[in-house]
């Protein structure tokens, strides 16, 4: 449904962020970005809905080249792609409900979004995607009162209710403690299967990434240097992505969340 073909970003720094990057996600497939810190995973989320003009190469949504498209068809393009942010990116002053509806600017005319008058049936479907994230008691509160988890939680509303087709996370949990990254990320994993949504999930933690996807992807220098099974990913694999680190802990540690997971 998604196909990359030799991304390429070069910034104006010359900073070589993607080389040449090829990529099929098919429909329904829900995919970890792993790698170190400037590897390009921002960088090739951000190139998939041009939030970053590629320097070269193509994204196709289904039979649509994004890459090549003008404005106004791009702002179409784009309600088919919602995006999840580590840092939310919520209206602070509005209500949940309101930061939820505003997922549907894309859709809803100018007036209508200026006395933010929003149709009937996107303001129930706003109540239903609350309830099913669990926060639908906090529907009028302002969102400068709610937890990191909560907020996500909000911010994983307001992706949805563009309807959209594809998912793009960027770190989503990176703010959040353990547990509550735990709980993010499963209720995106779980979305996605009960709506068939493809997704690609840019995640620092290896365990994280792991525990809840079939696959992975390393970036490393703005290359695919892993695209496989979590179970593939042997500490040799994890030292090509990351360098050298001590991977033992890491594969410790997953053993350790299963225990803490089987407790909760
Ligand atoms: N706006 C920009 N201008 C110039 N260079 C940039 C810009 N954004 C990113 N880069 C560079 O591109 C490379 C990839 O950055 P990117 O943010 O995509 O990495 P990342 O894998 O998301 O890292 P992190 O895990 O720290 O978020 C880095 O070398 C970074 O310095
Ligand atoms: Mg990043």
């Amino acid at each position: 449904m998604l196909r990359l073909d030799a991304l390429t970003k070069t910034y104006k720094t010359g900073d070589k962020a993607l080389k040449a990057v090829t990529l099929d996600v098919p429909p329904g497939q829900v995919i970890a970005l792993i790698g170190p810190s400037g590897a390009g995973k921002s960088t090739l989320i951000r190139c998939i809905n041009r939030l970053v003009e590629p320097t070269s190469g193509s994204v196709m949504l289904e039979t649509t080249n994004l890459t090549t498209l003008r404005p106004a068809a791009l702002r179409r393009e784009r309600r088919r792609m919602g995006m999840i942010f580590q840092e939310y990116a919520l209206v602070e002053r509005l209500t949940v409900m309101e930061n939820v509806l505003s997922g549907r600017l894309g859709y809803v005319g100018f007036w209508r979004a200026l006395t933010r008058r929003f149709p009937q049936k996107d303001v129930d479907e706003a109540f239903r995607l609350l309830d099913r994230v669990g926060l639908l008691h906090m529907a009028d509160k302002r969102a400068d009162q709610l937890s990191g988890g909560q907020r996500q939680r909000v911010g994983i509303c307001r992706a949805l209710i563009q309807d959209p087709a594809l998912l793009l996370v960027d770190e989503p949990t990176a703010s959040l403690d353990p547990k509550t990254s735990r709980q993010i990320m499963r209720l995106i994993c779980e979305l996605c299967a009960e709506r068939g949504l493809a997704a690609i999930i840019n995640i620092h933690d290896v365990a994280l990434a792991q525990r809840f996807v079939a696959r992975v992807i390393g970036l490393r220098f703005g290359e695919i240097v892993y695209d496989g099974p979590p179970d593939g990913l042997t500490p040799e694999k994890l030292t090509e992505i990351y360098g050298e680190e001590d991977w033992e802990a890491t594969i410790e540690k997953v053993d350790e969340d299963d225990a803490v997971e089987a407790a909760e």
